[in-house]
């Protein structure tokens, strides 16, 4: 079990993930990457060897000398094992350990960014609502009520299972996530036993692990609890899944961060408890299958729980943004949609107009922050109300002191060059400058947002109104008549949804949704499903509601639907379920963020498109996979085949046809024949006119009850410049004279992979620099480092030591790379010292830490050197080089050529006397 006093140390790493995590001072764009995978000092995880338990391995290391304190028992079916943290970090100590008859498998443990971290007292619940598209108007106040459509289930065909009175009665969804406040009445007011959140544990609990789940200080669990099981409650939607029981499983911390050893003990935690599908709206960025939380999650599905989990947010930076688990065999990995309608959270209020009896209500959507419980007089800061600059410039000298007013401005849907010179910022300064404490914004603009926190505490409340009663009150106002506006807190007045039609980009991808492929050329993600701007709970002590946005919201939808599809169906089989899901999807066009264009999207950012949870509940037609991977130009899968199966009771003939998705380059520039040029490109990708073709027979006749085997020879698209690398796909459709139709996504490579350069090849990103200071420049070749002598003490420890002028690396990775070495390679060196040849190099030893295990790509990898190799030998002064090696996609590890290898400039090394 944790103790407090091991919480104080798992704080201490979340303060750490934003200080120290990487060993040179960095300030390049990285940063946000590598802090959200960054190994804990000397913390490690082991899988125990069969006929061992983790006493005999604890008892193992006893014998060996080995100084360590132990951390988390992961005791699970499917895992035996442990972590542990050493008292030191050289590799002689790992090595040891690694080769003991007790132990499997030995990782170092990660702390891991699953989400934004969000500093949650800080934060209001409406803060996010004020971001939303501003209403127009049309019928306030509004209201959304299952029967009359909650719009991510009707895109989902949810409400028609709900209408048979499917609603995935009796599963049990494992959501791992920051816990659930279950004592939100929509989801249940209780935990244990006869509750709607009737299982779980917590292993970030205020005191320790313990086995409240409660959701305490984040929120986001609680949200994708609301998309998976909310019950009926006063703003009139319900979870798509509302009839199972959910076992709550906090993992993350109220950062919403966490440590691999966690998710490790909490996916098989879930599973042990029985749970039939288990939900996790996480991503991080490994895009491999071989760590332990991936073989962990794909031995869990192989066990027959299907477990779901989110693509990422990470889009706008191109291909291979998908994220680890979803990026593991067998695992569904889940897109983001947005949403057909942008619905928004409004309070009612009512104001008073001069010489009328009446008080009339309006809706409002409270901005950051809310407008409190006050009734005031309102004044407008203009009387024209098609006024583009209003509040633009400083108010004239006969403006009145504002602080005894509700101050009315407009917000215009200016295009956005004129709109960055006036800002709602500049508006919102103008005002308070004449005394304006409170502000209500009547806007037609789509981006109306609070731009700049630092103004938030001069003002005292402010939320907007839609454009038309904003209208209203300008002519009543020029009437020469007062109005006072009568608002009520948002935490006690009572709340509607405002949820008009978005006709800008709804039902379309969302364009920061991650991208697959996996880097092995698996297809991923699976499909997609609604994820922006969806309606949802929130905890109860901020405000019980909430509209959010991204794959960790499409993720519980589709755990909930695989939850109906139990139901209706009668099998949890991930298998199953997958192919199902994915056969009955409807492709989606192509977005690239401006633009709809008549090409379907590509499938490693839609999968097999938007799921439909009927047709796959009812479809007779099954397929025996959910995907093809068509792999690389090395290893091009010239010829495939699929199974399909007819469950029906009559014969069905199936037509086969094809249509190709956008091809996509990934690279920005041709790395044939520079190297140089390689870079992934981001999005929108540029989309080359050119596909593949597929050779599939027109129709097959398959009898009730049977099966068919359907051959597919692809050739890939000619005439593109492999150079920068074309990713092609597209889908079979399939249509049954049952009615049945089906579609079967494929994805290839018409490039090689192991040809790519890992490392880039810009020297401003693979450097020598000062370790000390972020901004030096690469230092020459022959500088002279005079560094303390190395007391084996972890780098992170010396980092407030900012004297310390280390030699620091840097290299920056395009690509992932299942293995990274750093090497110290001696030049001159004044004194003795071993060398081992590796890989054709002669080198002293690694760096600390080196080689790593499958990195992510993208970004800089920066580290220092004190003088300390990895085994912990210290090397003599002399001179020195670093290089470093990356192995290439489907590369072998053991092949000199299966390296992308970047040498750096010599660098003399001193101790301070
Ligand atoms: C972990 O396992 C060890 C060895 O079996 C045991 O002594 C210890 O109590 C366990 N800790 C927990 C929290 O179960
Ligand atoms: C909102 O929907 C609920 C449930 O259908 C209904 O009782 C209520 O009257 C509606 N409110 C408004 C303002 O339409
Ligand atoms: C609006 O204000 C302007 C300038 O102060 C004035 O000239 C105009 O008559 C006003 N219009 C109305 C409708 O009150
Ligand atoms: C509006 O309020 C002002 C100030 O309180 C008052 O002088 C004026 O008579 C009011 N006008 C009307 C139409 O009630
Ligand atoms: C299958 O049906 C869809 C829509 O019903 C149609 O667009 C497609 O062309 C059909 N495919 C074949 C092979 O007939
Ligand atoms: C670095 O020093 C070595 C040995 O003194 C010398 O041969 C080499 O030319 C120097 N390199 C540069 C770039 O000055
Ligand atoms: C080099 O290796 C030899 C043989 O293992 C050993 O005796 C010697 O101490 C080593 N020297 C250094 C400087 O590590």
């Amino acid at each position: 079990m944790f103790k407090p006093a091991l919480m104080v140390s798992f704080v201490g790493v979340v303060v750490s993930l934003f200080a120290t995590t990487i060993d040179c001072q960095s300030s390049n764009d990285d940063f946000a990457l590598n802090a959200r995978a960054a190994p804990i000092p000397r913390s490690y995880m082991v899988e125990i060897a069969d006929g061992h338990d983790i006493e005999s391995f604890y008892g193992s290391l006893q014998a060996k000398n080995i100084e360590f304190s132990p951390s988390l028992n992961i005791t699970y079916s499917l895992f035996n094992g442990a972590s542990f943290d050493l008292s030191t970090n050289d590799a002689d100590t790992t090595h040891t350990i690694a080769g003991l008859p007790t132990v499997k498998g030995l990782w170092p443990v990660r702390s891991l960014q699953v989400h934004e971290p969000l500093a949650d007292d800080s934060v209001e619940p409406w803060h996010s609502v004020y971001k939303r598209r501003a209403p127009d108007g049309t019928s306030f106040p509004s209201n959304q009520t299952e029967s009359n459509g909650f719009s991510p289930h009707v895109m989902t065909q949810v409400d028609k299972l709900h209408a048979k009175g499917i609603t995935g009665k009796g599963v049990k969804v494992a959501v791992i996530d920051t816990g659930v406040d279950y004592r939100h009445p929509a989801l249940g007011g209780c935990f244990g036993p006869g509750c709607l959140v009737s299982y779980g544990y917590d292993w970030f609990g205020l005191l320790g692990e313990d086995s409240d789940p409660f959701d305490e200080c984040n929120g986001h669990g609680t949200h994708v609890a609301g998309i998976i099981a909310a019950q009926p409650n006063p703003l009139g939607f319900v979870g798509a899944a509302p009839g199972v029981t959910i076992g709550a499983y906090k993992a993350l911390t109220c950062f919403g961060s966490g440590r691999e050893d966690v998710l490790v003990a909490a996916f098989n935690k879930a599973f042990d408890d029985g749970s039939d599908i288990i939900s996790f709206s996480g991503s991080i960025p490994f895009g491999w299958n071989e760590h332990p939380l991936s073989v962990t999650v794909q031995r869990i599905v192989e066990k027959g729980v299907p477990c779901i989990t989110s693509a990422g947010n990470t889009g706008s930076d191109g291909l291979w943004t998908l994220g680890s688990p979803g990026a593991g065999k067998g695992v569904a990995s889940v897109a983001n949609v947005i949403n057909a309608e942008t619905p928004s959270i409004h309070t009612v209020a009512s104001y008073s107009v001069s010489g009328s009896s009446e008080s009339p209500q309006f809706t409002w959507n409270a901005g950051n922050p809310a407008i409190p419980t006050i009734s005031m007089p309102l004044w407008a800061s203009s009387n024209d109300s098609s006024v583009e600059d209003d509040a633009c410039s400083p108010l004239p000298p006969d403006t009145p002191d504002l602080s005894k007013y509700v101050v009315l401005v407009r917000d215009s849907d200016l295009p956005a060059s004129e709109f960055s010179t006036c800002r709602m910022m500049n508006k919102i300064s103008n005002l308070v400058e004449r005394g304006a404490e409170y502000m209500i914004v009547y806007s037609t603009n789509q981006h109306t947002q609070i731009i700049d926190d630092s103004l938030l505490r001069w003002i005292a409340g402010i939320g907007m109104v839609s454009a038309s009663q904003g209208e209203e009150w300008v002519k009543l106002l020029n009437q020469g008549r007062n109005i006072t506006l009568n608002f009520e807190s948002p935490t006690t007045a009572k709340q509607v949804i405002y949820s008009p039609k978005n006709s800008k980009n709804g039902s379309l991808l969302a364009p920061r949704s991650s991208w697959g492929l996996s880097w092995e050329l698996d297809v991923k993600p699976q499909f997609s499903a609604p994820g922006q701007d969806i309606l949802s709970t929130w905890r109860t002590a901020k405000g019980s509601y909430k509209i959010d946005s991204g794959t960790s919201m499409s993720t519980p939808l589709v755990t909930a639907i695989y939850a109906l599809l139990a139901e209706a169906r009668g099998t949890t089989d991930p298998v199953t379920l997958e192919n199902l899901l994915s056969a009955t999807a409807k492709p989606i066009k192509w977005y690239d963020g401006s633009e709809v264009h008549d090409d379907l999207a590509p499938v490693p950012q839609q999968g097999s498109g938007l799921v439909q949870a009927y047709d796959a509940a009812f479809a007779t037609t099954l397929l025996n996979v959910s995907s093809l991977a068509f792999n690389d130009s090395d290893h091009f899968v010239g010829s495939t085949s699929f199974k399909i199966t007819n469950l029906g009771t009559q014969d069905v003939t199936y037509e086969f046809g094809h249509v190709a998705a956008a091809t996509v380059y990934a690279s920005a520039g041709s790395y044939i024949p520079d190297l140089a040029a390689f870079s992934l490109a981001t999005f929108p990708l540029e989309t080359p006119i050119g596909s593949a073709t597929l050779a599939l027979p027109s129709a097959i006749r398959v009898a009730a009850g049977s099966s068919a085997v359907v051959p597919v020879v692809p050739t890939p698209p000619a005439g593109l410049d492999a150079g920068r690398v074309p990713v092609y796909s597209g889908f079979i459709t399939i249509n049954g004279t049952n009615g049945d139709s089906l579609v079967l996504p494929y994805a290839g490579v018409a490039s090689s992979m192991r040809s790519l350069p890992v490392l880039s090849r810009n020297p401003e990103w693979t450097k020598i620099r000062y370790w000390n200071d972020v901004f030096s420049p690469a230092v020459p070749a022959n500088t002279t480092f005079t560094v303390p002598f190395p007391t084996g003490r972890p780098n992170e420890d010396l980092l407030p030591d900012l004297e310390l002028p280390l030699p620091c690396a840097m290299f920056t990775r395009n690509l992932g790379s299942a293995l990274l070495r750093m090497d110290i390679v001696p030049l001159e060196v004044d004194g003795e010292l071993n060398t081992t040849e590796v890989l054709g190099i002669k080198i002293a030893g690694s760096a600390e830490r080196y080689p790593l295990r499958w990195f992510p790509g993208r970004g800089a990898t920066e580290d220092s050197f004190t003088g300390m190799l990895a085994d912990g030998r210290v090397v003599p002064e002399g001179r020195y080089q670093f290089v470093m090696r990356a192995l290439k996609i489907f590369g072998d590890p053991d092949k000199v050529e299966d390296y992308d290898v970047r040498w750096l400039p010599p660098f003399v090394l001193r101790y301070r006397k």
